[in-house]
């Protein structure tokens, strides 16, 4: 049997494959964060195409950590009913369903309010200067985040994904590009690792010990003294926790794009190396992610031991029906949803 048609157990949660869609934002929500027809159809289709998990898009954990207004939120109870009907409904085709709680931090471009960040820097010239928030003020949205986990298991979902990377708040804590706090969430690599931390455990303190918890981090901000691997190997060893499943690794989005000292060369598995090294050196669970589009990466990337999960984003939106054709390709037999047999 293949790596990537083989089931995976996390926790109490079994993935009857090693693909997951990349979560992606569809700018599609209603005004206020609700989710509509276009979430359902978006990501049932992904379920109809056999997906191991689906992850929706970032989802706010507060107005104005929302990237832009057409992005979901969960930071009341009314979001949960529509998010509701999209769990069902994947659920109904045999799937797995998971959520990336995120807040956008200094690169929030809503009208919700004025973005916020670990120091006032904006991001570039056409953001504005973030409030730079207070030790109180960081324990509320760690509270947000335990609060939208809680509407996440009330909606249903099989996994929550916290959003740590691309430059958004927790990113912006992390990477001393950003984080230029002299208190105790800024400096040591220790201190810039406490919000992600305890933003870990506000939300495992309410997702139940049967579901995983996913973390998406930017192994690398392209810097070259900021998070380079290595920055991002001492930090992983800091958080290593037991509260955290799957460490999905991704890259960039700190510096903006053009302005990276280091290129970003981005070719067919460019962030493998990172996911591999963090596997084998911190001996953690990760998700493999970046322009993987053959079946034959995705799965010499697994065999090989580099990732224990492969995401894909675009390759999915230019095909939903991505896993009935690489399972041909790589000589496995998965079933077919009933109706579509007839194509096989
Ligand atoms: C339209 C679009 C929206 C995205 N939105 C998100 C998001 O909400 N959260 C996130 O972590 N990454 C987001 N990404 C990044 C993807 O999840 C993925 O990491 C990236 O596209 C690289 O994978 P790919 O080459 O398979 O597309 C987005 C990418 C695209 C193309």
């Amino acid at each position: 049997m293949s790596c990537l048609f083989s089931p995976i157990k996390l926790r109490e949660e079994t993935l009857a494959n090693r693909i997951v869609m990349s979560p992606m934002c569809q700018y599609m929500a209603k005004e206020d964060g609700f989710a509509t027809g276009w979430h359902l159809v978006h990501l049932a289709s992904r379920a109809v195409g056999g997906v191991g998990l689906v992850l929706v898009e970032a989802t706010a954990v507060e107005p104005r950590g929302r990237i832009s207004d057409g992005d979901l939120g969960l930071w009341s109870d009314n979001h949960i009913k529509p998010l509701e009907r999209i769990v069902k409904a994947v659920h109904d085709l045999g799937g797995k369903i998971g959520i990336q709680l995120a807040h956008a931090g200094r690169k929030s471009e809503s009208r919700a309010g004025i973005p916020v960040a670990p120091s006032p820097i904006p991001f570039d010239e056409g953001y504005r200067t973030p409030h730079e928030l207070s030790e109180g003020e960081i324990q509320e949205i760690q509270e947000r985040f335990a609060e939208a986990a809680q509407r996440a298991l009330r909606a249903g979902f099989d996994v929550i994904e916290v959003h740590a990377a691309h430059g958004y708040l927790i990113s912006e804590f992390l990477s001393p590009a950003a984080n230029k706090r002299t208190d105790r969430y800024g400096g040591s690599t220790e201190n810039r690792a406490r919000f992600l931390r305890e933003t870990i455990n506000a939300v495992r303190s309410v997702w139940p010990k049967e579901r995983p918890l996913f973390v998406r981090i930017s192994a690398s901000d392209y810097t070259l003294d900021c998070m380079t691997l290595e920055e991002t190997l001492r930090l992983l060893g800091c958080l290593k926790s037991e509260a955290v499943d799957v460490w999905d690794i991704s890259s960039g989005g700190i510096v903006p794009t053009g302005l990276q000292p280091v290129a970003i060369g981005a070719y067919p598995g460019y962030q493998i190396p990172y996911a591999s090294r963090i596997k084998r050196e911190l001996g953690l669970i990760t998700m493999a992610v970046g322009l993987i589009s053959s079946p034959e990466l995705a799965e010499y990337t697994l065999q090989a031991g580099n990732a224990d999960l492969i995401a894909l984003g675009r390759e999915l939106l230019r095909n939903p029906y991505w896993p009935l054709s690489a399972a041909s390709a790589l000589g496995e037999e998965i079933p077919w949803p009933k109706p579509y047999e007839r194509a096989k």
